[in-house]
């Protein structure tokens, strides 16, 4: 009986451990920015401006370096930075989200607002995690249904990459 409590408890822990984020000041465990800080920002300054300079996309989905044409994550495993498959599946998807938010601000938005990450830096801030207008107060949510023809689709896409080019977001 006192065994299998112990046997139990040992369980629990490990699934816990398992659970839980890795400890240390890179917690790969779901941050692709922290990560691309730690491993990538002493020689590429910005996830954004890295993937709209240096990536594209080939037949339709796939993702590969502009200059090696190498698929981004078999680049990646031979790149600097040391990364676990799993870090380079979050930075891959990370990238990935990134390059349609652009191609998409570019075709619909840019024309009048330039570039998301000067929009969202002079215009919008974060209050309460929620995307508004930082002298209109008006919640960009709820203002972007009726404004660019965003589409109900595109909105959520449009919304995390403005939210996620807001300075100082977590
Ligand atoms: C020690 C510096 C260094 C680090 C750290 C580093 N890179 Fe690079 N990276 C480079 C250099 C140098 C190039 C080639 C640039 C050139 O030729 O102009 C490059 C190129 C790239 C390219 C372009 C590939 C292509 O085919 O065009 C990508 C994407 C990239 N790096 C991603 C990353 C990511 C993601 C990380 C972090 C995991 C990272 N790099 C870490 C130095 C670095
Ligand atoms: C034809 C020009 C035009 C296009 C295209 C356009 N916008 Fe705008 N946008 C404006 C103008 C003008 C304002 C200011 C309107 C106002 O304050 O009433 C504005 C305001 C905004 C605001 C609110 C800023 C604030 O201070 O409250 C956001 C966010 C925004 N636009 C995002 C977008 C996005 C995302 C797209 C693409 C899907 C887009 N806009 C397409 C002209 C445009």
């Amino acid at each position: 009986m006192q065994a299998r409590r112990h046997l139990s408890a040992a369980l629990l822990l490990a699934v816990l451990a398992v659970l839980a984020p890795a400890p240390g000041p890179v917690s790969a465990a779901g941050d692709p920015h922290r990560l691309f800080e730690a491993r990538c920002g002493r020689c590429h300054a910005h996830a954004g401006g890295l993937a709209r300079e240096r990536l594209g996309v080939a037949a339709g989905t796939h993702l590969v370096g502009r200059q090696s044409g190498e698929d981004i994550a078999v680049f990646l495993a031979g790149h600097y930075g040391r990364l676990t498959d799993a870090e380079i599946a979050l930075l891959v998807d990370l990238f990935r989200f990134q390059v349609l938010a652009e191609g998409k601000f570019r075709a619909k938005c840019a024309i009048c607002h330039g570039r998301a990450r000067d929009l969202a830096r002079a215009f919008l801030a974060l209050r309460d995690g929620r995307l508004v207008g930082r002298y209109t107060g008006r919640d960009v949510a709820g203002f972007l249904a009726g404004h660019g023809r965003v589409e109900p689709a595109e909105l959520p896409v449009f919304l995390e990459a403005l939210t996620r080019a807001v300075p100082g977001d977590p």
